[in-house]
């Protein structure tokens, strides 16, 4: 059948969806590429959360037009979040673009390309909303570890926000299925299990027979030969004390919350349509850091949100302070067409953006490097992953901080334990203890 090759771009939601993409290929006949100019099929997996994400897209379909100009018979498939969004555009932009598919059209995607041979005209096929696979279809690249979904869409419009619009209203995954599925996985071989959904603290209100989060979270801990289980993303609007009782319980379950804060001020949060408060917020650390032992919390952060001020901004960097978050990922708020904090005014210059911005990373990246000081000369039980930086092997302790040590590839895919050597803001160095 020829050669396939995957590119994506985003979150792990993406990530899934692309090994959904291979699984299918393959299935097909078709086998992966080593290289992008060996592949008879390019499937592009593009995210549209912020506006550099659909600029790299832009630069890269671009550079696609000379591998067609050298193989008229190459199929390029654009897919994801900016395909979902962009459909038009991209067709007009880039005529020699195959197949635009959505982010629930991913099932048909061999059905197009045989359709695509037939005919000499581009395809562009976008679903709004749905949930039509089989869980399990999908291609594992790591034997040892997975990303499975539990829900997919978001119904939560935080107003600066374009998930919503790009993968549709959520749906939650049977508790069955996922059940059924995490079990397959691990009798396959895989020890670790990443949940996944954009809130998954909202999981299970709209199946017929509603379940919590808690409680899916609680029967996956059970399954036998599973040691590590994570999950992502948490709302805090939706986090219960019944999750946090579930996590603390369990062993397999790793002490790792990604709680996106998004900002500290409570005019902000109310504009950004967050649905909880800067006190309501600390008070879900307190609750966690009193139940889960060094617990591990991370966060997003937007600066320069339409309408913050200086004083807003200063709310941030006191949560920021109080909280000591182990890692944040920071972002300049980028304006997506079509959300409602597209009609916001904007008031705040971008220098002003950069340099809040700037302050803010200064302060938070010595924060995570005095936490990641506080564990210097301990020892834990590590994952290893395979080959990391400079010739080291990579792992991740149970709070998912990834260390860097001296080992061999064999290792991969085994626990091992690990005494802190250094200490850095976003990683460590250790060594293995015999
Ligand atoms: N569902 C997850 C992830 C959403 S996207 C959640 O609710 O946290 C990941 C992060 O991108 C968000 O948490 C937010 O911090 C950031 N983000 C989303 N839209 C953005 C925008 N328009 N501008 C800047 N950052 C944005
Ligand atoms: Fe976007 Fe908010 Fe949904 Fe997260 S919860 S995907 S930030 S709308
Ligand atoms: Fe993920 Fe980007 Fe889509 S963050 S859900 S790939 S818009």
């Amino acid at each position: 059948m020829g050669k396939y090759y995957i590119e994506t771009f985003g979150c792990q939601m993406n990530e899934f969806d692309s090994a959904r993409i291979a699984y299918l290929l393959d299935n097909e006949g078709y086998t992966p590429a080593d290289k992008i100019e060996e592949a008879d099929v390019i499937a592009i997996n593009t995210c549209a959360v912020r506006e550099k994400a659909k600029n790299k897209l832009y630069g890269h379909v671009g550079n696609l037009k000379s591998l067609k100009k050298s193989n008229p018979d190459l199929v390029i498939c654009i897919g994801g979040c900016s395909a979902q969004n962009l459909k038009e555009i991209i067709l007009k932009d880039f005529p020699f673009v195959d197949i635009i598919f959505g982010t629930h059209n991913i099932s048909q995607l061999p059905e197009l390309i045989s359709r695509r041979k037939e005919i000499n005209q581009s395809i562009c096929e976008i679903k709004n909303n749905g949930f039509d696979y089989v869980l399990d279809n999908f291609k594992n690249t790591l034997p040892f570890k997975a990303c499975l979904p539990i829900s997919i869409g978001c119904d939560n419009f935080c107003s600066y926000c374009i998930v919503p619009y790009v993968r549709g209203k959520e749906i939650s995954i049977t508790p069955e299925e996922v059940i059924e599925t995490a079990g397959k996985l691990v009798s396959g071989g895989v020890v670790e299990i990443i949940l996944l959904g954009q809130n998954v603290n909202s999981y299970g209100k709209d199946l017929d027979k509603p379940v919590s989060f808690a409680e899916l979270l609680n029967d996956i801990a059970r399954i036998d030969g599973l040691k590590r289980i994570r999950f992502m993303t948490s709302h805090p609007k939706d986090l219960s004390l019944e999750l946090i009782d579930v996590i603390s319980e369990n062993k397999n379950i790793m002490n790792h919350i990604h709680l996106p804060l998004q900002a500290g001020s409570d005019k902000i949060l109310k504009s950004m349509n967050r649905k909880y408060t800067k006190e309501g917020y600390l008070g879900i650390i307190e609750n966690i850091r009193a139940k889960i032992k060094e617990c591990f919390i991370t966060t997003d952060i937007i600066v320069g949100f339409p309408g913050e001020e200086r004083g807003d901004f200063n709310d941030t960097l006191d949560v920021v302070k109080k909280v000591r978050f182990n890692r944040a990922f920071t972002f300049i708020f980028s304006k997506r067409e079509g959300t409602a904090a597209c009609s916001l005014k904007d008031n705040i210059s971008i220098k002003d953006k950069k340099e809040w911005f700037k302050e803010l990373l200064i302060i938070q990246n010595q924060i995570s490097l005095e936490e990641n000081q506080k564990i210097a000369g301990r020892n834990f039980e590590v994952l290893v992953e395979g080959e990391g930086n400079k010739g080291l092997m990579a792992g991740r302790l149970e709070n998912n901080t990834v260390v860097n040590f001296e080992g061999d590839k064999s290792m991969a895919g085994k626990f091992v334990n690990i005494i802190v050597t250094e200490a850095r803001s976003f990683y460590l160095e250790g060594k293995v203890l015999k």
